[in-house]
């Protein structure tokens, strides 16, 4: 965690609201493969990151709630009485989308101020959404001891995020930051919505990651007609959801169905197949299958399911003509975001420099890379 960025949050939100915060912690998070897998039950393959969300939170005696964004210098002030959504695409729908969540739970909290900022970009596929919501349900339940479980909570942010941002996101991005463990990835199976921690040592190789720096806007409205096509087709194949389906029985509707709907299904059918054997290559120390697995997610996101851009694409195509990167793809959402790279930390240097140039060339905008440390959950600080 940075601890810069904690200090810069804490000193705010003592000038601004004169007393002394509980701090949190909570981090973004990457994947490593099982892209729109979570939200049809099936298999991911995230970690926790050392860059995310610092809140600070404290009760208030005043007749409303205040949340100051710091990085924006914005501040919005509600009362928990006459709650309701603000602007489509406001910061603000992922603070009163958790407190409405907590009051459709009949969990009682007072008026609170809370002052945050992030180290990581929105939109950068990296899940700052879901380290906010969790940075929020988090420390409301330390503040008013409303004895959540994690497991409640990351329910709680999911649905903040589906009722008041507007995604209908799966569970992943929220377990990651919550559950997250130092130096380990986890392979959490959605539906169980149960981990099991990898200890992540690449050895000779790394994982960066390459921000494209856009975000196309049609990226929510897109995220939830994939999940809607995935979610009938499951009813078609009389399966709770995709992750109970085989290729075989995909096949048996083929017929029924358009031919881009049943590529987006195969994608998912095949990337949960994946996500399985990546996490088998990475029991056996094989990371040459791993890099070969990544790039084919990439494939299947770009071409079957759809939702990369030219940016991610041609980071993607940058890895692949270098030799020393084992595997490379978009990461998250899509649309825009970062790219994950796996490669020699050798070679590291030159390839950051060279797609630093080339991206440049190409787009008339800069690239941003990043290395993460795989870090511990939402906690206090
Ligand atoms: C977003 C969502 C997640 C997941 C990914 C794609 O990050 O919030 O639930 O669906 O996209 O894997």
């Amino acid at each position: 965690m940075n601890t810069e960025l904690s200090n810069k949050i804490k000193i705010s939100f003592k000038e601004r609201f004169k007393t002394e915060p509980l701090m949190i912690f909570s981090p973004g998070r990457i994947n490593i493969i099982g892209e729109h897998t979570d939200y049809n039950d099936g298999f991911v393959f995230p970690a926790a990151v050392n860059k995310g969300i610092v809140a600070g939170i404290q009760k208030s005696e005043d007749f409303e709630s205040k949340v100051y964004a710091v990085d924006k210098n914005e501040e919005i002030s509600f009362s928990l009485y006459t709650l309701k959504p603000s602007a489509e695409g406001s910061w603000a729908n992922y603070v009163l989308g958790v407190v409405s969540e907590l009051q459709n739970r009949s969990k009682t909290i007072g008026n609170f101020n809370i002052a945050f900022g992030g180290d990581i970009p929105g939109g950068a596929g990296m899940s700052s959404s879901a380290a906010l919501e969790n940075s929020v349900v988090f420390g409301l339940n330390e503040l008013f001891n409303l004895g959540l479980s994690k497991e409640e909570m990351i329910l709680i942010s999911q649905k903040a995020e589906h009722n008041y941002v507007g995604v209908k996101c799966g569970i992943m991005d929220q377990y990651a930051s919550m559950f997250g463990i130092e130096n380990h990835a986890l392979l959490l199976d959605c539906r169980t919505v149960k981990s099991k921690p990898y200890k992540i040592d690449f050895k000779d190789y790394e994982l960066i990651l390459i921000n494209t720096n856009v975000k196309h806007s049609l990226s929510d409205s897109a995220y939830n007609d994939r999940r809607s096509v995935c979610e009938s087709i499951a009813e078609m194949l009389k399966v709770k959801a995709l992750r109970d389906a085989t290729e075989y029985d995909l096949q048996g509707i083929k017929d029924k169905v358009t031919p881009e709907n049943y590529q987006k299904v195969l994608y998912i059918i095949q990337e949960n197949d994946r996500v399985i054997k990546a996490s088998k290559a990475m029991e056996a120390d094989d990371l040459k299958t791993l890099g070969v697995l990544l790039y084919a997610s990439h494939e299947g996101l770009q071409n079957q399911y759809k939702v990369s851009c030219f940016e991610l694409d041609f980071l993607v195509e940058q890895a692949k003509l270098n030799g020393h990167v084992l595997g490379a793809r978009m990461m998250g959402g899509g649309f825009g975001g970062c790219t994950l790279n796996l490669i020699a930390k050798n070679e590291s240097e030159n390839f950051k420099t060279h797609v630093a140039k080339v991206y440049n060339e190409k787009f008339g905008k800069a690239c941003s890379i990043y290395s993460v440390k795989l870090s511990a959950g939402t906690h206090l600080i």
